[in-house]
């Protein structure tokens, strides 16, 4: 009876506890969310060793599992010029590269950490979102897998009188090589929604962003409306025949493509498996071998074989099947002009520009390829 009573008691003070937080840190700037992450262990460190390293890189013997309730800590701030908002030092809406979304490390506490506490985290600055300073206390620094939605992404826009909603809903952790999938049903989401207080359009130079509201709920009261849920997070596969690999369940099927936001679906070239992936990681591959000044006769030959590809499909339309052998024929004519009118013309300063011009030059690539493009396409990027 009595053991009983105290199995209840302590079962409701866990539940009651492991609430998740917002606290506001500066009016419409920035506020710390202490999110739950219940089925989530808390790692608990080794405080006897004294070169304990951070989680996410090493676990084994440094650190062990709990089954206490675990949160993160979410620091949602703007940037200096209000256009940006920022989850723990990484822009997230609007994204800087639609094509690689970042990757997010968060701090774990246990989840009844008190306000007061969290207040002193803050304090402290360890939500600065820097690792390896000589300070650090606390290294429970984990990765996620994350799930974002935005309602009137600015950059689907532009919009006028413009509010955007993020909906951020954590999927899973990573901690070193354990990676683990959260329970769906038993997480919330995130929802942040900004104001443009300038009021004009939502690519205007003086926007003005304030946070005006966050939330956490249900996942029944978030995915509700005119896009799709969660069901639309399924295992596509990813082939060089897609420039992208965008997600579906979207509001848009436009940039920016991806809602699903799985660590292992990307590096730092992007969609692993995408066209778009495979062109930058040769670029950066020949970069290596040939250097940046070499790089340019390679991407000039390679953005060209693209438009080529691109006007060989559009070609085929028009004039049927039978014109195939025809198309051919002008696809290769119109590279051998676009390669030899573009060289020497572009000059670049970076990678970032290198990114960029491709970008622009092959935004219309967006249509699924035949298999035999693919081909030809592979054919067209050199190998090493
Ligand atoms: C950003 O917004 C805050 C209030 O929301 C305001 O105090 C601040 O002046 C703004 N900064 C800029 C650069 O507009
Ligand atoms: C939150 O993150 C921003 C951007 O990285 C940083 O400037 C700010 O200091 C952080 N807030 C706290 C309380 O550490
Ligand atoms: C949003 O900004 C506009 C100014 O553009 C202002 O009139 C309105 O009250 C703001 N809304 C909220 C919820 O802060």
């Amino acid at each position: 009876m009595y053991s009983s009573t105290v199995l209840a008691i302590s079962l409701l003070t866990a539940y009651a506890s492991a609430e998740s937080e917002v606290l506001w840190l500066k009016p419409q700037q920035m506020a710390l969310v202490k999110l739950a992450t219940p089925g989530y262990p808390l790692w608990v460190m080794d405080k006897e060793k004294p070169d304990v390293p951070v989680v996410y890189q090493h676990n084994g013997e440094y650190y062990s599992q709990t089954n206490d309730p675990s949160a993160v800590l979410l620091n949602l701030s703007m940037s200096a010029n209000n256009h940006t908002l920022y989850i723990n030092g990484q822009a997230i809406l609007p994204l800087e590269d639609s094509n690689r979304p970042p990757q997010i490390t968060t701090h774990q506490v246990h989840a009844d950490t008190s306000v007061k506490i969290l207040r002193t985290y803050a304090a402290s600055g360890l939500l600065r979102g820097e690792l390896g300073w000589d300070e650090l206390q606390h290294r429970d620094f984990l990765e996620l897998d994350y799930d974002r939605l935005v309602e009137a992404d600015p950059e689907t826009g532009p919009y006028f009188s413009h509010k955007p909603t993020l909906r951020f809903r954590i999927m899973g952790l990573g901690a070193y090589t354990t990676n683990e999938v959260l329970d769906v049903a038993r997480q919330s989401v995130l929802h942040v929604t900004l104001n443009d207080t300038h009021g004009k359009i939502s690519n205007h130079p003086k926007r003005s962003y304030a946070i005006t509201n966050i939330e956490i709920k249900s996942i029944k009261n978030s995915y509700g409306g005119m896009h799709k849920g969660l069901e639309e997070d399924t295992d596509k596969e990813c082939t060089i025949r897609s420039w992208a690999c965008p997600d579906t369940g979207l509001y848009t099927p436009m940039a920016p493509y991806y809602r699903f936001i799985w660590r292992s679906k990307f590096d730092q070239f992007g969609r692993i498996g995408s066209t778009r992936h495979t062109i930058m990681q040769k670029v950066s591959q020949l970069q290596d071998i040939v250097g940046s000044k070499g790089l340019k006769r390679y991407i000039t030959a390679l953005v060209a074989g693209l438009i080529a590809v691109v006007a060989w499909n559009t070609y085929k339309k028009r004039m049927g099947s039978e014109g195939e052998r025809k198309a051919r024929k002008a696809a290769l004519r119109s590279l051998e002009v676009k390669a030899a009118r573009n060289r020497g013309e572009i000059v670049y300063a970076d990678d970032d520009e290198d990114d960029e011009w491709i970008e622009a030059h092959s935004k219309d690539v967006v249509m699924e390829l035949t298999d035999q493009e693919a081909r030809q396409l592979s054919y067209i990027i050199p190998d090493q």
